[in-house]
């Protein structure tokens, strides 16, 4: 570190995007050391979003196998099952236990400081952390988001009936009617899981569609197979109030375009609207900072603030709120404070959706594809794959957008058992520029999933085999 200061970087927050910056920077020999206010490392994702939720939708879906008999069709029969949510929760525990004292390893080997607490900026070098002040050459501002609260509507985690994500991830029994508020990722994860376990899901959402962001035919076929599961939607509806009396909640609903209202009765209540970024209380008019209108601090191609030597990575900037964006923002940020150029490629991040099946897509929709110039569009159903078929995974399809002129692929979208797993390859032939047909004429491996996105592939070209 320069004589001056304590540290060469200190990075604030020990999400995906602060750990993995903070490891890196050490890596590049930075004198580095990490704030994070939490008893645990890890942030939202390792603590209470992508690895606890995974833990309940990985159980709750073998639950459900077994339970909707659909294992007893297999063959394998269970006489005797129950559900043991302790345990389920004990499971969840356990997973993310295990991640965060893992990167409570990694600082130690990497020579990472962790500094426990609050960390608030003193000036543009310096900030205080539980009356301590510690200072550095750079600062990387990874602080994250977290709920947007809905006006009116009070969460309480504690007593278990009006909850955010957190809350819903470790309710103590399956509610009989649970009441989501905003149809996007977190509302159907979570339903999901408490659907599977017995719950009646009601999904409240205030555009016509679920999914916002996401391919049009994606959140028109997600929603017709989320209502096969069972799952209500109440669509192009607001919330205007919920009320709590005992142990039950009253919403209180009425048509987004304005109209009659009306009241629906639940034992608990899952406000899932969004996520905002994190900067209450970091000072950041004291190092010269301010945020932008959606409350996100603004930076450039090279993750720089506009103050000098402080840098922001992950849900805190502008993008897409994902653990392995903040990742690799972190890494290429880290790299660019030890004077290197780090690399990624906004265009081409994956998003997935953990439901049954899975959901998940990869550049342009083919909304935004057609708004930008002429389009080839090849769709495969899962149907006609003989892996899916097999193991009665009927559901979804895949689609590949493509240049129409240069054939380029613009975007994959898929929904299937596998689809998480399947879009990397798509993410990996996009980064490397690939055209339909270099899909197309790759051997996949049968019987496989992946093989149908070499058929959507074909699809572009008119050829796809099986269908
Ligand atoms: P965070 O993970 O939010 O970490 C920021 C950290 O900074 C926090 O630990 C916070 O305590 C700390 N902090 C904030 N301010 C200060 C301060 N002033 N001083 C000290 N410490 C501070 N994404 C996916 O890609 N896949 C998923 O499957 C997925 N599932 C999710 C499920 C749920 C229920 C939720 C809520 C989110 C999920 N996400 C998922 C989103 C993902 O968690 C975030 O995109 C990711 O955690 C962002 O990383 P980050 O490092 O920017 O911030
Ligand atoms: P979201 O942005 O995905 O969905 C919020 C939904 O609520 C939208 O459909 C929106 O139209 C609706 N909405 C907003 N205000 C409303 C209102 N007043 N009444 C009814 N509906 C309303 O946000 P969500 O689900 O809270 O998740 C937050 C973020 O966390 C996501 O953006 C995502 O980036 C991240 N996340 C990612 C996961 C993954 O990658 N698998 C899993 C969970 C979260």
């Amino acid at each position: 570190a320069d004589d001056n200061y304590d540290y060469d970087l200190i990075v604030i927050g020990a999400g995906p995007g602060g750990y993995v910056a903070a490891i890196r920077a050490a890596q590049l020999g930075l004198k580095t050391a990490c704030v994070e206010s939490r008893e645990t490392l890890g942030g939202t994702c390792l603590n209470v979003g992508c690895i606890p939720s995974k833990a309940m939708l990985h159980a709750s879906e073998l639950y459900n196998e077994a339970a909707s008999g659909a294992l007893a069709k297999l063959g394998v029969k269970i006489d005797k099952m129950s559900l043991d949510l302790e345990t389920m929760h004990g499971q969840r525990r356990d997973a993310v236990k295990g991640l965060t004292g893992g990167i409570e390893f990694l600082f130690k080997k990497n020579k990472v400081e962790w500094i426990k607490g609050h960390a608030a900026f003193t000036s543009a070098n310096a900030i205080e952390v539980a009356g301590k002040s510690y200072t550095a050459d750079n600062f990387i501002i990874a602080t994250g988001s977290s709920v947007t609260p809905l006006p009116g509507v009070e969460v309480d985690n504690a007593k278990g009936i009006v909850v955010d994500s957190t809350g819903a991830l470790e309710l103590p029994k399956v509610p009989d009617h649970l009441v989501v508020i905003g149809g996007g990722v977190i509302g159907l994860e979570l339903g999901s899981v408490w659907r599977r376990l017995g719950a009646k899901v009601t999904v409240v959402e205030y555009l016509d569609q679920i999914l916002p962001g996401m391919d049009g035919d994606v959140r028109k076929e997600a929603n017709k197979i989320f209502k096969k599961q069972g799952f209500e939607f109440k669509l192009s509806t607001k919330v205007t109030g919920v009320q709590v009396k005992g142990k039950k909640a009253t919403l209180t609903v009425e048509p987004a375009a304005g109209g009659a209202s009306e009241t629906i009765e639940a034992d608990c209540v899952l406000v899932s609207i969004g996520r905002r970024p994190n900067t209450d209380g970091l000072a950041l008019d004291k190092a010269g900072l301010t945020v932008n209108k959606r409350g996100q601090i603004d930076i450039d191609h090279e993750f720089g603030t506009s103050v000098p030597g402080i840098w922001a990575v992950g849900d805190v900037v502008p993008g897409p709120m994902l653990a392995h964006k903040a990742e690799d923002e972190g890494i290429a940020c880290a790299e660019y404070v030890a004077g290197l150029t780090g690399i990624i490629n906004h265009d081409v991040i994956p998003s997935v959706v953990y439901t049954w099946p899975e959901i998940a897509g990869v550049g342009l929709t083919e909304e935004a594809a057609k708004a930008k110039g002429e389009i080839k569009v090849g769709k495969f159903p899962m149907m006609a794959n003989s892996r899916a078929k097999t193991n009665h995974e009927p559901d979804g399809f895949v689609k590949v957008i493509s240049d129409a002129a240069t054939d380029r692929v613009l975007g994959v979208w898929c929904i299937a058992s596998v689809a998480g797993t399947m879009i990397a390859e798509a993410a990996l032939a996009m980064e490397f520029g690939a055209t339909s047909e270099d899909i197309a004429y790759t051997c996949h491996a049968h019987p496989t999933h992946s093989e149908a996105l070499k058929e959507a592939a074909m699809a572009v070209q008119g050829k796809p085999i099986h269908m």
